[in-house]
């Protein structure tokens, strides 16, 4: 097995932050820029979105490190309704946020728009999209199965709203704030187990503990809201991979710098600690609100068992479970999920998709509806082994990384759609192998 080592510069940025700061710019009064924008497809998707929107938006490439290339987005806007009515269909391709988190946007603009997607987001559910934004006045049409295309028919009177979240979504809480940032009056959104928050922090959004110990997010309507310069940090569910490699790897040691370590997104680290793993966290500060530091991982051979059964652990690491799990699997031969039912409306149906794949080398794996269990392996030593990317990234990266360390070849379906979050991917892992 190769040996990893090494310093990582260039994590793609951040996807979620990146995303945010591209529409809280499209809203903002005057010009934005961001720096260290991310060049995934996904992030793309959304400026190429707001730009049929009519938005201003210059892209500047600035640097090349380990395959990546700097961006810096410069956004131009009048504020809260300054998009137009675009004159085709908006394609969002694979990304589920730029879709739910437009449509809050869009719900707001006096105009009809249709927003699609790839094969896979046009599968996603998007009644959790409808429903609030119908509440507030909005007009929306979904197809029969409740999925996209998301018609839009928007207006400038858009109520303000008291919405509990019935499914513990940031993609959600988030296309409800940009709505009701439009709204006459004050809105409260409310969340019982806690979603990513950088839109909140991003737009300086109060949050309001409430006595049963949920939260609330307070949204002021109609307010300007000013532009203001943004730094995307690195992309902690990124860094899951890297450091996945780091833990496997004989005798690796890599650390990852300027990865946003934002609580609401690091629960994957907690729970890899709690199993013994060898990771430090060092360096830290706070950039535009957001916690960051630098990521030091080496090889922890004696790591035990992954359990994630905790509710609100799983909507905490959701984006890092088909990584954790190939992991365990690796490391242990044994993981166990439940209650993240979730994970079978992502880009692909995770659950199954981790297990068929498991599978295929030779891991022993019960599927239930809200998780699996690996309990053992009767792994085939060597030869090619087919993977089914399911034209999922993080499926895609994960069996990415256990081909780096299993003694089998995987052979992975469509790798190139690892380029949704992750261009630079294997680029950086070529420059960690000694
Ligand atoms: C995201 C929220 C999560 C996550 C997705 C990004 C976001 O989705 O899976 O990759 O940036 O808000 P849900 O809101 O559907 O849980």
């Amino acid at each position: 097995m190769k040996v990893y080592k090494g310093e990582v510069y260039s994590l793609p940025p951040d996807k979620s932050i990146s995303h945010r700061a591209a529409l809280i710019g499209a809203v903002a009064e005057g010009i934005t820029e961001i720096s260290n924008f991310s060049g995934g497809f996904d992030n793309q998707s959304t400026l190429a979105v707001l730009q049929a929107c009519g938005v201003t938006i210059r892209q500047e490439e600035t640097a090349v490190r380990e395959g990546s290339v700097t961006r810096n987005v410069v956004i131009e806007s009048r504020g809260l309704w300054s998009l137009d009515k675009p004159e085709r269909e908006l394609m969002c391709n694979n990304s589920g946020s730029t879709m739910r988190m437009m449509a809050g946007i869009l719900a707001a603009q006096p105009f009809e728009s249709r927003l699609v997607g790839d094969r896979s987001l046009m599968k996603r559910p998007m009644e959790r999209v409808a429903k609030p934004l119908r509440l507030m006045g909005a007009g929306i049409a979904l197809s029969s199965e409740h999925t996209a295309p998301i018609v839009v028919n928007g207006t400038k009177e858009l109520h303000p709203i008291h919405y509990e979240l019935p499914v513990p979504s940031a993609q959600v809480k988030s296309l409800v704030t940009f709505a009701a940032l439009h709204a006459e009056g004050e809105s409260r959104i409310v969340e019982s187990l806690p979603s990513r928050n950088h839109t909140e922090l991003m737009l300086g959004l109060q949050v309001e503990t409430l006595d049963d110990g949920r939260w609330s997010v307070i949204v002021p309507g109609r307010k300007i809201i000013p532009a203001q310069p943004f730094h995307i940090p690195g992309d902690p569910s990124a860094a899951c991979f890297i450091i996945a490699l780091g833990l496997l790897g004989s005798d690796s040691e890599i650390i990852l710098r300027d990865v946003c370590l934002n609580p609401t997104r690091t629960g994957y680290i907690d729970i890899l600690l709690e199993a013994g793993a060898e990771i430090t966290l060092e360096n830290i500060r706070l950039s535009g609100g957001e916690k960051i530091g630098d990521v030091l991982v080496r090889n922890s051979p004696s790591m035990k068992p992954l359990r994630i059964d905790d509710p609100a652990e799983v909507a905490n690491c959701i984006d890092e479970i088909p990584m954790l799990a190939v992991l365990s699997a690796c490391a242990t031969g044994e993981f166990v999920l439940q209650n993240a039912e979730e994970l079978r409306a992502k880009e692909s149906d995770r659950i199954s998709a981790v297990v068929d794949n498991l599978k295929r080398l030779g891991f022993i794996c019960d599927e239930y509806r809200d998780g699996f269990a690996v309990t053992g392996k009767d792994l085939h030593a060597c030869g090619k082994v087919s993977i089914d990317s399911y034209d999922d990234h993080r499926i895609a990266m994960s069996f990415a990384i256990a081909d780096k360390v299993l003694p089998a070849e995987l052979e992975i379906s469509d790798a190139e759609i690892i380029g949704v979050s992750f261009p630079n991917f294997f680029e950086i892992i070529d420059s960690l192998a000694q």
